[in-house]
């Protein structure tokens, strides 16, 4: 039976008992705690711990599986693997431990037609649950079923996670693929007794300290080798021979022109190729690209063992690359990523195998003189610093160099090399230090640039280019291609795109393939050297390995470039206008407008600012060349081109330069001619800081539209005033004027209004004291002018001897008091009084002895203060008569 059809009959068994059947999901499991997916269960994690609630509770899968902890056993065994399938049927909170055996029993038994009679199940030694189904339900004799310890029978993901005791379906291969050893039993680790199912009853959660905690349910998880059994059902000795490792295993054997079987030990370099081949295939169509870290690295090691195992067996040429191909064919169709990722592998595959190639070649010259010399010194052991040299400068893994060791007979000083490795680590910490602390690039834009090398930039040339898509990137995964609606971001071996720097944004445009187009929505530098695209498909897809045109959006760059100029002689002309002091600090250049930040004490005077702009108008006007050069830095600083304060530069700058005008430092793009800038219009100019100032600027059509916008301004006022626009200077003084007069008019008519008041429009209370008129009275909204102006008439026209008014408006009270002379000359003061009355309102005043005003607040109050006033002026003068 094919591999194939196991896996169709296998996932059609439990779908018809109500599984649904569900997709493998990728290698990169969506687990922070997890590198590579190792099991079926991995995608139902949240399930089991009862985080998400799943639309079903049965599930089925065949699902591709990495697990590299055995990797020194692959090729060794019958049986391990680094990649692997695992059919799995699950169970969230529905059926439990009778189902989940009875079901695996049938499927092998019944469905695939095993010998019950080969068969030993295990259990945990503490499940008598699981013991009684067996033994009692399935009816499985007691001298084939086994009790095992936690190591055998409790199943974990890890440290931490779902878990749970187990129960494993074992097959017994017979005596001659034994050890011999009197001890030979289930459990035991040779090749006779193969573990061909493992059902876990998944019942707890284990936290950071090792404690168990029961899950909300209790779930069922398994695991049936998908190679395993077919190895069993295709009566073949190991998994390397079951129908699709075999293709594998053959294409390695046509490639090297070994014969399989005839030795042992190319036997097991032909099982790593074959083995390998299918992980890193895998791998890769699931977007990891090789690197020194995590998941990238466990990729690269498999990567270099294949090569490394292809050169022992004598394949002196790049072959991976065909390997890669065969897997496609035999595990293409129940895999279409693989089909669909064939380029976007291959390529990756090859630059590794290339650059490993070169690594492997200089390492292993070095090892071999390494050797010798031991061998004639009668060393035993390869020295710390011959494995750290390999490692550090010639890239040579650990692990390959403890390989040859033994290879070799050799030991190896594997503490001296950790010593030298902590050494290097410090040192390069300390300089990390030194130069400040950087931020790390992110591990997906390292792996890109380590594996297509920089971005070429074509655009200072150019603005259309062709190229070649190296690498799609998605949420932070590199993928092999992209389909309408999805943003992705794009990188390319060249390109026109300038990526954002120096202030200057990132470009926009198209990338087109073959098969679609993508907008670029902005391009930007994730690393040094690299160039990203960020870009949304908008029509069919665009596939790795795609040869592509790339063409910028013209009219903005145009745009960009003439800001980007501007800047240039802007800063030219800050510094021949306000001195050398005012220098660069900072800019920004869009398409739209830029913004330059300089240093100066002072705001700009208008006329500063507008000799500036002047200057920079000139040197458009007159039209001069611009043009860009790369050179040392040494020579740069020897013209005087201006570097910008605290910027790091290499040994190699490129120098912008405009005439014999102005040089500066800069990567930017800019127009050929200042010519093109057209026009300069400076918008703003501020502070942005102690002795730090912010122009903004237009140029070209801007500018042009910033001073049209301006002049219909003018032109909308002087119509509406209705004269031309050349008398609108006279005309808007002359309604200054009116103003004016029209002001003081009012003012008159103000105080007309307060005559007619005094002369009878208020209700004045009157007190006599002495015989004297004491006239006070509430009216509402004066001001102090017009209460003062009121007092002074009512006195003279009602010839009182005293007013007091009040006024509030709102809650704050006016007050004023006018006393006569005689008053005054009987010792009042106005003052006085205006203070005691507004002490009411919690306030205050002042004045002259004879009119005086003050405030406070409170409104209702206001009658008792103006009473305050009269009674005192009643007690003074009755008083004094007493
Ligand atoms: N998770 C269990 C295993 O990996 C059963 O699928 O063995």
């Amino acid at each position: 039976m094919k591999s194939a059809e196991i896996r169709t009959r296998f996932l059609e068994y439990f779908r018809e008992r109500g599984h649904r059947v569900v997709k493998s999901s990728s290698l990169i499991p969506d687990d922070p705690t997890l590198l590579l997916t190792n099991a079926g269960m991995v995608q139902f994690k949240p399930y089991f711990l009862g985080l998400v609630k799943p639309e079903f509770t049965r599930a089925t899968t065949c699902q591709k599986c990495v697990r590299t902890t055995d990797i020194e056993k692959v090729g060794r065994t019958a049986r391990h693997l680094t990649f692997f399938e695992m059919l799995g049927n699950f169970s969230f909170g529905d059926y439990y431990k009778k189902e989940a055996i009875l079901w695996a029993w049938e499927f092998l038994t019944v469905e695939m037609g095993l010998d019950p009679n080969r068969m030993y199940c295990s259990v945990f030694r503490e499940d008598e649950e699981a013991y009684l189904i067996w033994r009692d339900v399935v009816g499985v004799p007691e001298d084939r079923l086994v009790r095992l310890g936690e190591e055998d029978n409790f199943w974990d993901m890890g440290t931490t996670g779902p878990c749970g005791p187990c129960s494993e379906i074992i097959y017994d291969l017979g005596q001659e693929f034994g050890c011999g050893k009197p001890e030979c039993r289930v459990g035991c680790d040779c090749d006779r007794y193969l573990e061909l199912w493992n059902l876990v009853f998944m019942q707890f959660d284990r936290d950071e300290k090792g404690e168990l905690h029961p899950l909300p349910a209790k779930n069922i998880d398994t695991g049936l080798g998908l190679e395993r059994l077919a190895s069993v059902l295709q009566g073949v000795a190991t998994n390397f021979e079951t129908d699709n490792l075999a293709a594998v295993l053959e294409a390695v054997c046509r490639l090297s022109g070994v014969r399989y079987g005839e030795d042992e030990e190319s036997d097991v370099s032909l099982k790593i190729v074959a083995d390998h081949s299918r992980a890193f295939t895998f791998m890769v169509g699931d977007g990891i690209l090789p690197s020194n870290e995590d998941r990238g690295y466990i990729l690269r090691r498999l990567i270099r063992r294949a090569v490394r195992h292809g050169r022992l067996l004598g394949i002196d040429r790049l072959f991976l690359p065909e390997l890669v191909d065969v897997v496609v064919e035999t595990m293409g169709e129940a895999y279409p990523e693989l089909q669909q990722n064939r380029a976007f592998i291959n390529s990756i595959v090859r630059s590794e195998e290339e650059r490993f190639t070169q690594t492997l070649r200089s390492g292993l010259t070095y090892f071999r003189q390494a050797v010798e010399k031991l061998r004639v010194e009668g060393g035993r052991t390869i020295p710390g610093e011959v494995a750290f040299h390999l490692h550090d400068t010639l890239g040579f893994p650990l692990e390959l160099t403890r390989e040859l060791a033994r290879e070799e007979g050799f030991a190896l000083d594997e503490e001296g090399f950790e010593a030298l490795m902590e050494e290097q680590r410090e040192r390069a910490r300390a300089a990390r230090l030194e130069e400040g602390y950087s931020a790390p690039i992110q591990e997906i834009y390292a792996e890109v640039l380590e594996n297509f090398g920089e971005s070429e930039f074509t655009g200072y040339e150019t603005v259309s280019d062709h190229g070649r898509l190296v690498a799609l990137v998605r949420e932070g995964r590199a993928v092999a291609q992209a389909s309408e609606g999805e943003e992705v971001e794009l990188f390319l071996d060249r390109t026109p795109f300038y990526g954002e720097m120096g202030g200057q944004v990132g470009d926009t445009g198209f990338v087109r393939s073959p098969s679609g187009e993508a907008r670029v929505l902005d391009a930007y530098r994730p690393a040094k050297g690299l160039i990203s695209h960020r870009a949304r498909v908008e029509r069919g897809k665009l596939v790795v390995g795609d040869a592509v045109d790339a063409e910028v959006d013209q009219e903005r760059r145009r745009a960009v470039q003439r800001n980007h100029t501007a800047t240039h002689l802007l800063h030219y002309a800050l510094r021949q206008v306000l001195g050398e002091h005012a220098k660069q600090a900072g800019s920004l250049v869009e398409p739209q407008r830029l913004r330059f930040d300089f240093t100066h004490y002072a705001p700009l005077t208008r006329e500063e600012l507008h000799r500036v702009e002047e200057l920079a108008n000139r040197l458009i006007i007159e039209d001069y060349p611009v043009r860009a050069y790369v050179t040392t830095y040494e020579y740069a600083v020897s013209i005087n081109a201006v570097a910008l304060f605290g910027e790091k530069y290499g040994d190699y700058v490129r120098v912008v330069e405009v005439d014999e005008i102005s040089r500066e430092l800069c990567g930017g793009t800019h127009v050929a001619r200042t010519g093109e800038i057209g026009l300069l219009a400076v918008v703003s100019e501020g502070s942005i800081g102690a002795n730090m100032r912010r122009i903004e600027a237009v140029t070209g059509t801007e500018a042009y539209r910033y001073f049209r916008r301006r002049m219909e301004m003018l032109e909308d006022m002087a119509n509406a005033l209705r004269v031309d626009l050349d008398g609108l200077p006279q005309r808007v003084e002359r309604l200054r004027q009116r103003v004016r007069e029209l002001e003081v008019e009012l003012r008159r008519k103000e105080r007309e209004g307060m005559a007619a008041l005094a002369d009878g429009g208020i209700s004045w209370q009157e007190d006599r004291p002495a015989g004297m008129s004491v006239l006070y009275a509430e009216v509402p909204g004066l001001d102090a002018q017009a209460l003062r102006e009121l007092a002074e008439r009512t006195l003279a026209r009602r010839k009182a001897a005293a007013i007091a008014v009040a006024s509030p408006e709102g809650e704050k009270v006016g007050l004023v008091v006018a006393l006569s002379p005689q008053l005054v000359d009987a010792g009042l003061s106005a003052v006085e009084l205006v203070r005691k009355a507004a002490a009411v309102l919690g306030g205050g005043g002042g004045g002259r002895p004879d009119m005086a005003v003050g405030g406070g607040s409170g409104r209702e109050k206001a009658g008792e203060a103006l009473r305050l006033v009269s009674a005192e002026i009643r007690r003074t003068l009755e008083g004094a008569h007493a």
